[in-house]
This record gives structure tokens, C-alpha cells and sequence, in this order.
């Protein structure tokens, strides 16, 4: 396994809470933030995604904490007639500093295809936001030996061309990977973290080395220190196991773990 804190690339832990969680709840984003202000995940910034609703009651918490803010969706529009939908300025006005786009459940619930993805990247970038761009195939997909291809054209359709390393992070997240359990092998995700940190480069060249992929699904405290080891792999972004203080800075602190390993 290689060491990954990598130069350039400042690990990345994000939490996507998706639909859950009420104000009471916020006792977990309490501890999270004490214990990341305690240094429990050392080298490794970290992103809670939480439902809208609750970010403006977490930024106060979050922001002595330097734990930062994100939603999970966002309209391209900064503002309009719009019923129901949240616009990026909106987001940040509310404390956050990410916005998740493209991920797998809006991309078949919502419909949303690459090109809204593109536009949506492009109303967060106009907002100062930074995108989480999600991406991925589906078992009947990796069956049909199309991994490849359908994630170069998700990225090729959905990453605005001014993209940096700074406005963009990649996410990779097999679709039956998530919230199933299920995980790629290790062999599986570094070659299509590589592959993906080449799409990227063609894309947008000389971007690539810079630029962080996150891989997602089924990230647990007790896999994430061979899935966080995986080359290229520059961080997590985690669904179930991030609603609990407990199992997200399990997950996070294996940064502290390889850093109190010494310098890589
Ligand atoms: P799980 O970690 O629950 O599998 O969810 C992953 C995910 O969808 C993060 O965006």
C-alpha cells in the first residue's frame, strides 16, 4: 500500500448525509467538529454534506472547527422562478463552502444528465463554490466490461472547462457499490483512479496531477485504511457512515494514523 498523503493534493473526507438528519442530530456534527479540532484527522480536511436545512445552524459549529460546509445539490440559476429548487449563492450564503453534483441518486431520480451537471458546476464556480463532481458506473455496466467508458463520458460531458484543482474535486462512486456494502477491489479502484486522473489531464491539460479524486461507497471505518492507501485516491466521500461521529472519524483519522507513521 502507498502512502497517501501525496504533495499537492491535501486529503479530502466528506461526509454526504443525503436525507437525513433533523436539528437534533446535530449533536453528531458537534462531535465531529471537537474531534477534528482536536486534530483527529490530521492532514485531511473535512467537508460535512448536509441537508439544507440544517447548514446555517452548523456553520457557527463547524467554523471554529475548520470543518467545512457543503449541500448536495444546486440549481444552475443564481436565483429565479424556480419552486423548491436552491440555487449555489444560496448554499453559500448558508455557510457552505461545497456542493456534491451529479451523484448517482440525482442522476437517476432527478434525471439529471451530464450536461445539467456541467451547468450546475458552472452556477457553483460563478458562486465561489467548490464542486464535488460524482461519477460512475453501474453493476450492469461493469458486467458489460463498460466501467471505462461510461465514466470518461460522464467526466468528459459533466467537467466545466474551467475547472481547476482548487474549483473541482472528481468522486468516484460505483453505483452498486453504495450503501450496499459492496467495494471494488483494490486493484480495481487504482486503475480507475489512474485512469480517471488521465481523462482529466486530457480534458484539462496539466490539471490532472493537481486535481483530487474521492472514492465513495460503502466507505467504513474498518476499510478505510486500504481503501485511503489505494494510489490516487486522495480521500473519501461517505454516505451511511458519516451520520455517526464515531464511524466518520474513524474514517478520517487514518490520515492521523499514516501521518504518526512519519513522513511518507
Ligand atoms: P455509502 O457510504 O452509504 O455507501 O454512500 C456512498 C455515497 O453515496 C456517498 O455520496
Amino acid at each position: 500500500m502507498d502512502r497517501p498523503l501525496r504533495p499537492g493534493r491535501r486529503p479530502l473526507v466528506a461526509g454526504n448525509w443525503k436525507m437525513h438528519g433533523l436539528r437534533k442530530e446535530l449533536v453528531e456534527v458537534e462531535k465531529i467538529c471537537a474531534e477534528a479540532a482536536a486534530g483527529g484527522a490530521d492532514g485531511a480536511e473535512i467537508v460535512l454534506c448536509l441537508p439544507a436545512t440544517l447548514l446555517g445552524a452548523a456553520a457557527p459549529i463547524c467554523a471554529g472547527a475548520g470543518v467545512g460546509l457543503g449541500g448536495q445539490h444546486c440549481h444552475n440559476e443564481p436565483s429565479g422562478p424556480f419552486t423548491g429548487d436552491i440555487s449555489a449563492e444560496m448554499l453559500k450564503d448558508a455557510g457552505a463552502s461545497y456542493v456534491i453534483l451529479g451523484h448517482s441518486e440525482r442522476r437517476t431520480g432527478h434525471h439529471e444528465g451530464d450536461e445539467s451537471v456541467r451547468d450546475k458546476a458552472n452556477g457553483a464556480f460563478r458562486a465561489g463554490l467548490r464542486a464535488i463532481v460524482c461519477v460512475g458506473e453501474t453493476r450492469a455496466e461493469r458486467e458489460a466490461g463498460d466501467a471505462l467508458p461510461v465514466v470518461a463520458s460522464q467526466l468528459a460531458g459533466s467537467i466545466p472547462i474551467t475547472s481547476t484543482p482548487e474549483s473541482l474535486v472528481i468522486a468516484y462512486e460505483p453505483v452498486w457499490a453504495i450503501g450496499t456494502g459492496l467495494t471494488p477491489t483494490l486493484s480495481d479502484i487504482a486503475g480507475m483512479h489512474r485512469f480517471i486522473r488521465e481523462r482529466i489531464d486530457a480534458h484539462l491539460p496539466g490539471m490532472g496531477h493537481g486535481m483530487r479524486i474521492l472514492y465513495g461507497g460503502s466507505v467504513k471505518p474498518g476499510n478505510a485504511a486500504e481503501l485511503m492507501g489505494v494510489s490516487n485516491v486522495d480521500g473519501a466521500l461517505v454516505g451511511g457512515a458519516s451520520l455517526s461521529a464515531r464511524d466518520f472519524m474513524g474514517i478520517a483519522g487514518v490520515y492521523r494514523h499514516f501521518c504518526d507513521a512519519g513522513p511518507a
